[in-house]
């Protein structure tokens, strides 16, 4: 099922590349970082084209929950305590200026895209110190933020950190109204850039400035941001009938919910786990209870899921791609934060781009090193490929084929070979390669999405085997060899 987001807008469909072409700047990726990249390029002045492998807008942008925030999770206090109050304040100020810039550019355009501002709030059901230390940062920072404990929930809470001037809107308006006059490819993919020029399926594009917009940087190298990213997915379901709220609403604790109003529904997100790590399935049904509990009067009318990148010190990498790239740039690991990070980078890249550099840039720089605050990340990320890749090559096939039951997948022994196996509810099985073509790690089976995921970088396919997301760049092989 998609999101309510593509089911309300139409983007009228671009053509794709025909030969090779040349410009002065090459966005890849036709999400809301590389729209918002390619349309304040173009308004500087700057020759831009934009490349898109599907359809603008039909990645992450139309998964999300469309929170336009700087209240990113517990994270000011952290960041004082681990960059001091500059590198703090640059996040803060570079995140709220992103909510200015949305609201300037949706009043001066007057794009109809549902654009409300509304208070954000981080709530707790356990304990309160950690919520008020986090409303103390954010305050020291110049955001106006409290602590309160005073909310319109429908459950208890021992308290809630509130920014004021935050805002929500329906991503895929927004972004169809700015690419209209952005020169864009579709089905046009990326394979490889070298230099100046990018290799697509279509034809070559040479362009004096290349910027990766595309989720999870496809170029292993230079760069490597496979070793300093990983993927997590979450759920959301839409319900009408629902008590409305005024806020948005992200909870702390282990299972906290995600709640926004959007019309005349609520969307109720959460659920989540790393790429790979869901074989026991679920998570849709545990926000079903979830609304059974708190809105039993409420009817689910959609629901999707969403992937995010995950850098190792929670911060973005948005900047120059590699030093021994110096004209590719990179926007990526915005964790759940897409909408606010897309603008963000999108300011940055150009900035850097037309030589006006924006000061507050530095702490998303892609080749900060920051050991102390990704020193735990690097240790789980690295333990985990280390584990996939031992399962793909020592460990057997769970159960036989014939052990399988319509509608579930699963890795199995198919004539003597390991291999992911998906039977359909009229009983034909799809046979699949559980090797990654990424890097090698072992897929696991996703029965909420009925997907093959990699645990390694979060690469995933459908049953059949096409790439649904990367790093990865190819289908699977169809069968285990
Ligand atoms: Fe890297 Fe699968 S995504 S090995």
């Amino acid at each position: 099922m998609s999101s309510i987001w593509r089911e309300t807008t139409a983007i009228a469909p671009r053509n794709a590349l025909e030969g090779d072409i040349e410009a002065e700047a090459a966005v890849i990726g036709g999400g809301l970082a590389g729209v918002l990249t390619a349309y304040f390029l173009r308004e500087r002045g700057v020759e831009t084209v934009l490349l898109e492998a599907d359809r603008l807008g039909s990645g992450q942008t139309g998964n999300t929950t469309a929170k336009v925030t700087s209240q990113h999770g517990l994270l000011y206090h952290k960041l004082i305590g681990e960059l001091g109050e500059e590198g703090a304040g640059q996040y803060a100020r570079a995140n709220q200026r992103a909510i200015t810039a949305y609201r300037d550019l949706i009043g001066e355009k007057c794009i109809d895209c549902q654009w409300e501002e509304r208070p954000a709030y981080l709530y707790t059901s356990m304990e309160q110190e950690l919520l008020q230390e986090e409303a103390h940062g954010a305050w020291r920072l110049g955001i106006d933020a409290k602590f309160t404990t005073d909310t319109e929930l429908p459950f208890p809470v021992k308290g809630a950190v509130q920014f004021e001037g935050q805002a929500q809107f329906h991503p895929l308006k927004f972004l169809e109204h700015i690419a209209r006059e952005l020169v864009v490819y579709e089905g046009t993919r990326a394979v490889k850039v070298e230099g100046d020029t990018i290799l697509t399926d279509r034809g070559r594009v040479k362009a004096r400035h290349i910027v990766f917009a595309t989720h999870f940087p496809f170029m292993n190298a230079p760069g490597y941001y496979f070793l300093r990213l990983h993927q997590e997915r979450s759920y959301v379901l839409a319900l009408e009938h629902a008590q409305p709220l005024n806020g948005m609403y992200l909870g702390v604790d282990e299972g906290g919910l995600s709640l926004r109003t959007s019309g005349a529904l609520l969307l109720l997100g959460g659920g989540g786990h790393r790429t790979g790590e869901n074989s026991a399935g679920g998570r849709y049904d545990l926000l079903r209870q979830a609304a059974q509990t708190y809105w039993p009067q409420a009817r689910e009318t959609a629901h999707w899921s969403a992937q995010d990148c995950m850098p190792l010190d929670g911060v973005p990498y948005i900047g120059r791609f590699s030093p021994s790239a110096p004209n590719w740039y990179v926007a990526t690991g915005f964790q759940k934060w897409g909408m606010t990070s897309s603008m963000v980078a999108a300011s940055i890249l150009c900035g850097l781009i037309t030589g006006r550099e924006d000061p507050d840039a530095r702490v998303f720089g892609p080749h900060r090193l920051r050991l102390a605050a990704s020193a735990k990340s690097l240790w789980t990320d690295g333990g985990k490929t280390v584990k996939s890749l031992a399962r793909s090559a020592f460990v057997p096939a769970g159960a036989a084929l014939d052990e399988l039951p319509p509608g579930h997948g699963g890795i199995v022994d198919y004539n003597g070979v390991k291999t992911g196996v998906y039977r359909d509810g009229e009983g034909q099985v799809h046979t699949v390669s559980v090797r990654c073509p990424h890097l090698g790690c072992q897929l696991e089976w996703n029965p909420d999405e009925k997907s093959w995921d990699c645990p390694c970088h979060g690469s995933r396919f459908d049953y059949t085997g096409a790439l649904l997301d990367g790093p990865a760049q190819e289908n699977l092989k169809g069968s285990s060899g």
